[in-house]
């Protein structure tokens, strides 16, 4: 959430940083801006609106220099305007402060400040870092920051730049930062992504982390001023992964990119010889007799697609919460429970507070996690990686599969260790496993006729989407899709919770997408769409090639692969995710950055 860049050395900075922040553009895009040293002096522009905006302002403002920072916001105090856009700097304009995050004590800070004589020019609690770093400052910017840091508190990624030191100050708590290394000349930046035309080699900071970054090196140390190590790491991430690739928008490509993620999710860790899976993890699935899994949006509802999966194949009672709801609900944990926590990211700050509740009541935790390196990795007692690579598009999709694919492993992983899934059960359903990344391939061929049910209804004001069982969470992810990106109302119901309310929405404008891929619910499926046809609902029926009862209730069929019905919701959602991403082309919405939306949510 807000993404942060920042540069010292031979190259222009604006250059680096613009490109930097275009790559992260997806963190945040209601403003931007960016502050480089030019003859002496930090000189600042900024920006409401896309980073474009900003763009086309640096034409008309020469910023050359070697030594800046910049900055791209999704507003959280103030709205997005220019004064509330970072950089912040003060009257005297020598220093200027980035911020992600919240600062919780910002308003008696800031009265302090202005009783000091302090002007504020915006609204945000960021500018008061700047002010009283300003008032800190004695010659020695580190010391400055760590003084106003003793005083500030809540989550932040901190970038401090002074017109005085060519070096970059930064400190993390929360919020994430990480710096990039090369030779001659070093990076900052919230994400992976905008390092990768520079240098692969990076060091992710943890909470209570201070730097300093300088052309010449990086100096790590705690908030006092203690110096810490911390690992270099190689990115394997490719350049070409994080860009388009050709493809009009990331969420497409993100989309078209679903079956190579699924191969490398699943790479070398079937096995169906031994009738296993090779997790590479060190807990004990033997340990454990019940399992909480949190999530938060999309991963959520790859945890309800989860518990279904770990209650049938290994027989260990699931429950699910929103991440955060379970915090505060005051779970029943004990050192018998595994907690899971799912998320692309690894940085949500509600999925990071719950896997630390469930922590600190004494549960196992395991994170099932894309980024790597992210704050939650670093808490948990195990990580297991879905490797769907860097996922650009503010909806998500092939991290979705790919989590999918994960909770798959690890309920055949748990089953198999509690002796509660037989060895020809296991094979045949790892044989099926194997077949998911040319089954999602074949999907991705519906793309022509699901962009043509979705001109058909692109002028609906609501969608209604039912699944039952496994597919529940599939029609409430495919319900997501299609509000984040195209903005059109879309609720989710499992099927047969119809009756009990959403029925009295059904007439003909409406559009309900059914999941009726054969399973042992199928019949009860196709009884609930004969009660939508009944009351003149528009039913598209997702429905297993070779289907033909469902052709004589449904307008429209929309025909996946067969699969085992566990593993339905990783072919189904395809064509959901597509029906989504053309109604929002038709409509002319923004796919790839949605209003209101950011990709890594760091803040409660
Ligand atoms: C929806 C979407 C969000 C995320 C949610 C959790 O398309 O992207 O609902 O799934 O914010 O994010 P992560 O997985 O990063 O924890």
């Amino acid at each position: 959430m807000c993404g942060i860049v920042g540069y010292v050395g031979f190259r222009e900075a604006s250059e680096v940083i613009l490109d930097g922040l275009k790559r992260l553009e997806y963190r945040g895009y209601d403003s931007a801006g960016i502050a480089v040293k030019v003859n002496g002096h930090l000189e600042v522009v900024k920006k409401a609106g896309k980073l474009q905006v900003l763009a086309d302002s640096l034409k008309e403002h020469n910023l050359s220099g070697q030594f800046g920072v910049g900055h791209t916001r999704w507003a959280t105090h103030g709205a997005p305007t220019d004064p509330n856009a970072h950089p912040h700097t003060t009257e005297k304009g020598d220093i200027v402060v980035i911020h992600n995050g919240i600062i919780e004590n910002y308003l008696p800070l800031k009265e302090g400040l202005i009783a000091r004589g302090h002007t504020f020019t915006s609204e945000t609690d960021s500018e008061v870092l700047a002010h009283l770093i300003e008032e800190k400052y004695r010659g020695d910017l580190v010391e400055a920051v760590r003084l106003a840091l003793a005083e500030a508190y809540g989550a932040y990624a901190l970038v401090v730049a002074h017109q005085d030191h060519e070096e970059i100050v930064v400190a993390r708590t929360v919020s994430p930062l990480v710096i990039g290394l090369g030779e001659g000349e070093n990076f900052v930046a919230s994400d992976v992504p905008a390092l990768l035309p520079y240098t692969r080699r990076v060091i992710f900071l943890h909470d209570g982390d201070m730097a300093v970054v300088t052309r010449e090196g990086v100096k790590v140390t705690d908030l006092a001023g203690n110096p810490v190590e911390r690992e270099v790491v190689t990115v394997e991430w490719s350049l070409e992964a994080a860009e388009k690739g050709g493809h009009p928008h990331y969420m497409l490509k993100e989309i078209y990119e679903q079956p190579r993620v699924l191969e490398n999710t699943l790479g070398g860790r079937l096995h169906e010889e031994e009738a296993g899976v090779e997790l590479g993890l060190k807990l004990d699935p033997t340990h454990y007799d019940k399992v909480h899994i949190v999530a938060c949006g999309t991963a959520y509802y790859a945890a309800w697609v989860g518990k279904y999966l770990l209650e049938a194949l290994a027989r260990v009672p699931v429950e699910i919460d929103v991440a955060s709801e379970y915090r505060y609900r005051d779970p029943v944990v004990d050192d018998k429970t595994l907690a899971i926590c799912i998320s692309q990211s690894g940085e949500t700050i509600d999925t990071l507070e719950a896997i630390r509740e469930a922590k600190r009541k004494g549960a196992g935790t395991l994170g099932v996690i894309n980024a790597k390196g992210s704050s939650i990795t670093r808490e948990v007692d195990d990580t297991l990686y879905i490797h769907a690579g860097p996922e650009i598009g503010v909806a998500s999709t092939k991290a979705y599969i790919a989590m999918l694919a994960a909770m798959a492993m690890l309920a055949v992983w748990m089953g198999r260790a509690r002796g509660r899934l037989d060895e020809k059960t296991a094979r045949e359903f790892l044989g099926e496993m194997r077949k998911l990344p040319r089954l999602v391939e074949e999907t991705l061929e519906l793309r022509p006729q699901v962009a043509h049910i979705a001109e058909k209804y692109h002028q609906a004001q609501d969608y209604l989407f039912l699944g039952r069982h496994i597919q529940a969470p599939t029609a409430y992810e495919g319900a997501l899709k299609l509000k984040e990106i195209s903005y059109i109302h879309a609720e989710a119901y499992p099927a047969g919770e119809m009756k009990h309310g959403p029925i009295a929405l059904i007439d003909e404008r409406l559009p309900v997408v059914v999941l009726a891929t054969q399973s042992p619910f199928y019949e009860k499926t196709v009884s609930n769409i004969q009660e939508v046809r009944a009351r003149g609902g528009r039913v598209i029926a997702v429905a297993t090639e070779g289907d033909t009862e469902v052709k004589k209730f449904a307008q429209d069929v929309i025909y996946v692969p067969q699969t085992h019905h566990l593993l339905a919701p990783v072919v189904s959602v395809v064509p959901l995710q597509l029906l989504a991403y053309e109604t929002a082309v038709f409509l002319g919405r923004d796919v790839d950055q949605p209003r209101n939306l950011a990709k890594s949510v760091t803040v409660e």
